[in-house]
């Protein structure tokens, strides 16, 4: 349950302009969507109805969550479906206040299924194109590498993404974090690096405060995706304050997936206060029942932010994006003036 706020706070939430910076395209699939998609394809679906599959949405911690969610991918199989998903989002997102969003998608739940890059890539191209037309939403792409799968794998996609790197703006890492170091994928990440494709990755979420410096020494990352497993570490926490590397914390997910037990146990507060450049995001919204507006709404209540707290966090997101210097500072301004 998301406890009540002050009007004014509510209303400031409401009217913040938003960046995106944690946002996985395939976690943003409703159920609603799910059922009509596998109806259009005649997918066959362990679920039978949008409250069943709604209803599976219970998870002890990353695993069981990843394997209904690639489970769900199932049903996107054509350019029109990869549209509709990133479209709705946008729209979602708009309605949040959400002007600018990086988001994440994952190729090889696709490739691996026989659903070409061009395909996946195509679709979500046309919806940032009519996002930005419809409502002056700005996004950029993210290829996230599933850091189960191999290297070579990982190696074989950055291949397959090559003639389509001109709509790719960074390179990401994500899926199971345990047992799969940043270093496994560090060879990968210097030819992506070399392409211009700009570093993040997931680390520090179930993985241990170590990976988020693996992370940043070997894979160059310019953020970390969560992070919140940081302040096991001391002197981590004073590098990440003292170098401003922005964490796209995700709260309602670290909730629904276990990583903390209560919102009010969320390191979010402090570690903000510590000086660090967080930032509100909202993962993967379909599946942990918030969208980037909620996690705002329910951090805000949990920890008792302030408005001054909650500023702060916009506009380390306006901070953290990759936007044209205009673009920020006028961002920084509509933020500070509300
Ligand atoms: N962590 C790791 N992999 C993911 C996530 C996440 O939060 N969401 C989608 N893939
Ligand atoms: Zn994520």
């Amino acid at each position: 349950m998301i406890a009540a706020l002050p009007a004014p706070l509510e209303r400031l939430i409401a009217a913040l302009p938003k960046v995106e910076l944690h946002l996985h395209i395939e976690g943003t699939l409703e159920p609603e969507m799910v059922m009509a998609k596998a109806a259009h394809h005649g997918v066959d679906l362990r679920w039978g109805s949008v409250e069943a599959l709604r209803g599976a949405y219970q998870f002890a911690d990353l695993q069981s969550f990843l394997d209904i969610y690639y489970a769900g991918c199932d049903v996107l199989r054509d350019e029109q479906d990869f549209y509709d998903l990133a479209i709705a989002y946008f729209e979602r997102a708009h309605a949040d206040r959400v002007v600018h969003a990086e988001i994440f998608f994952d190729p090889q739940t696709h490739t691996a299924r026989g659903v070409a890059m061009g395909t996946v890539i195509d679709g979500l191209v046309r919806a940032q194109r009519d996002a930005e037309a419809r409502w002056g939403l700005t996004s950029k792409l993210i290829m996230c590498f599933l850091r189960h799968l191999s290297e070579d794998d990982a190696f074989a996609t950055l291949d397959l993404a090559r003639p389509y790197l001109h709509h790719l703006a960074g390179v990401g890492l994500d899926s199971g974090e345990r047992g799969n170091p940043p270093a496994k994928f560090e060879r990968v990440f210097t030819a992506a690096r070399a392409m211009g494709l700009t570093p993040v990755a997931h680390a520090g979420e179930e993985g241990p405060a170590a990976y988020i410096r693996e992370a940043l020494d070997r894979l160059a990352v310019v953020r970390i995706d969560h992070g919140v497993r940081c302040d096991e570490d001391p002197a981590l926490v004073d590098e990440l304050a003292a170098r401003r590397v922005p964490l796209t914390v995700c709260p309602l997910s670290n909730l629904k997936l276990c990583v903390v037990k209560d919102l009010a146990d969320h390191n979010l507060g402090r570690l903000l206060a510590a000086g660090l450049c967080v930032t509100i995001n909202s993962d993967d919204p379909a599946y942990f029942g918030g969208y980037i507006a909620d996690n705002y709404r329910a951090t805000a209540a949990a920890l008792g932010l302030d408005a001054a707290a909650l500023k702060q966090l916009a506009q380390n997101a306006v901070e953290a994006a990759w936007l044209p210097l205009t673009r920020r500072v006028q961002l920084l301004s509509e933020i500070d003036a509300l």
